[in-house]
């Protein structure tokens, strides 16, 4: 068996899975997240290792074989999340989230330290608010405290591995959302960290995502200390190798609290002028590009939360697929917490358009989850303009949970859906980086053929294609 664990926004999530990729067992549990303040969004990192060690603790006591058959472990974990390490590795202020975009003045400092195009040229990526850099940079300025008293950063899952096991270093897929990797060269940028006034040093040894890097030492996890751990990969990338986005030509959409879409790269040196991210995949020496919607699972839990905080989900969704493609007017821009793709503005609100009072609550849902999708084809829309062909894309996470949305993603993407029979990809795809971590399979696409299974497919509709063309560009002129 391994266990795949996801260190999401929301919740953490633990996946066992046998050595035919069938998942026997999973606990998620939930994660508070704190905005003192517009834009900002910090979570305790104790937080995330109490979670996952109650998470491995219900799973151990609920297996009944021997916990040393448990082979490995490896993660998954949300991106860009700075957690500040002092000299002996004890945290030094809440992690500063990938969705936090109080950093626009760091991002301007960037550009003009190390200058736009040679930023662009090292890192392939441009100056935003999200990654780690400016968040680094932040707390230079404003905790100078804090900053004084800090010797290195890591990431997330990077963290919670370092309390597993002991043992502390990043990933390629992680540092290349740090802004300090040099892409090309794999490896941290002298020049960047010159410009910008950070030592080298400041920045953890690199590993492959699925390297060793030790062994459970937790007990309060349940865990064989012979349990081996692998270093594991962003979500992003972990959820590429669960839906098997492994060669070219395959592309990834994930709905979760953000909402991203990504396209497989074999190659570090294409030029995509900073409007998508690109970054390391957990397959070795791969790459991925991507676009990415700050607020889409995260549009819908808030009007839930907001609207029908004691409903369950699944009635709160119940009847969006009675209501016609349009919402009967209404229309929604996800933009509640800033935007990052194609609008990389942290400063810009949502909205709600076309109000009339036989609006009802079903039209709203579907408006989110339509407004929700049209923002992620602006994504698709910019690969394609690119040169990519895109016409099958694998869905997961909470997107691929509602069949209407699965059947809408089909006719706004226009493009033919997957869903798998499993839609926890980043959890699934770290359960496959530990699987052949322990050898079970010679290349991880060998490991996505043993595990991951079609469930169903969801072909667009070519009239509500036309349809969702027209409210589509509708929806483009909102922004402006
Ligand atoms: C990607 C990004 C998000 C997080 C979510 O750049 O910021 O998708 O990884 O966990």
């Amino acid at each position: 068996y391994v266990v795949g664990v996801d260190i999401g926004t929301s919740a953490v999530k633990v996946l066992l899975v046998d050595l035919e990729g069938k998942i026997i067992d999973e606990v998620s549990r939930p994660l508070s997240l704190s905005q003192p303040q517009s834009g900002w969004s910090e979570q305790d990192p104790e937080e995330w290792v109490k979670e996952t060690e109650e998470a491995l603790k219900e799973l151990t006591e609920r297996f009944d074989e021997d916990v040393s058959e448990i082979e490995g472990l490896s993660f998954s974990g949300q991106m860009h999340g700075l957690v500040l390490l002092d000299h002996q590795y004890n945290v030094v202020r809440p992690a500063i989230l990938w969705n936090d975009t109080r950093t626009t003045k760091q991002c301007q400092d960037i550009y003009e330290k190390v200058g736009e195009e040679r930023l662009l040229a090292i890192t392939k990526n441009p100056a935003l608010e999200g990654f780690t850099l400016s968040k680094i940079l932040w707390v230079k300025k404003e905790e100078p405290e804090n900053f004084g008293r800090a010797a290195t950063f890591v990431l997330p899952k990077d963290y919670v591995r370092y309390r597993l096991t002991g043992e502390l270093s990043m990933d390629y897929s992680d540092a290349a959302g740090t802004l300090l990797l040099d892409i090309e060269k794999k490896n941290w940028s002298t020049e960047v960290c010159q410009a910008v006034g950070l030592p080298v040093s400041f920045c953890p040894s690199l590993v492959d995502s699925t390297a060793q890097t030790g062994t459970v030492t937790d007990a309060d996890t349940g865990l064989s200390r012979s349990t081996k751990v692998f270093a594991g990969g962003a979500d992003n990338a972990c959820g590429a190798v669960g839906a098997g986005i492994l060669t070219e030509g395959k592309t990834l959409c994930s709905i979760g609290t953000s909402g991203v879409v990504l396209s497989y790269e074999a190659e570090a040196d294409k030029d995509f002028g900073g409007d998508a991210h690109y970054f390391y995949h957990a397959a070795p020496d791969a790459l991925y590009t991507m676009g990415v919607t700050l607020a889409a699972g995260y549009s819908l839990s808030w009007f839930k939360v907001v609207f029908a905080p004691e409903e369950e989900f699944e009635d709160f969704v119940d009847g969006v697929e009675e209501v016609p493609p349009g919402a009967r007017g209404l229309l929604f821009t996800p933009y509640i917490a800033g935007e990052r793709t194609p609008h990389a503005d942290a400063f810009i609100r949502g909205t709600f358009t076309g109000l009339d009072t036989f609006h009802r609550r079903a039209d709203f849902v579907r408006a989110v989850m339509e407004g929700i999708t049209f923002s992620l084809n602006e994504s698709i829309e910019m690969f394609r303009k690119n040169g990519k062909t895109i016409d099958t894309i694998v869905s997961i996470g909470g997107g691929a949970k509602n069949e209407a949305w699965l059947q809408m993603q089909a006719d706004i993407f226009n493009a033919t859906i997957v869903k798998q029979k499993s839609e926890q990809g980043p959890g699934m795809g770290a359960a496959m980086i530990a699987a052949y971590g322990c050898g079970w399979c010679d290349t991880l696409a060998g490991c996505a053929d043993r595990f991951l299974e079609e469930a169903e497919q969801f072909e667009p509709n070519t009239q509500r294609v036309e349809t969702y063309k027209r409210l589509f560009a509708l929806y483009q002129k909102v922004y402006h």
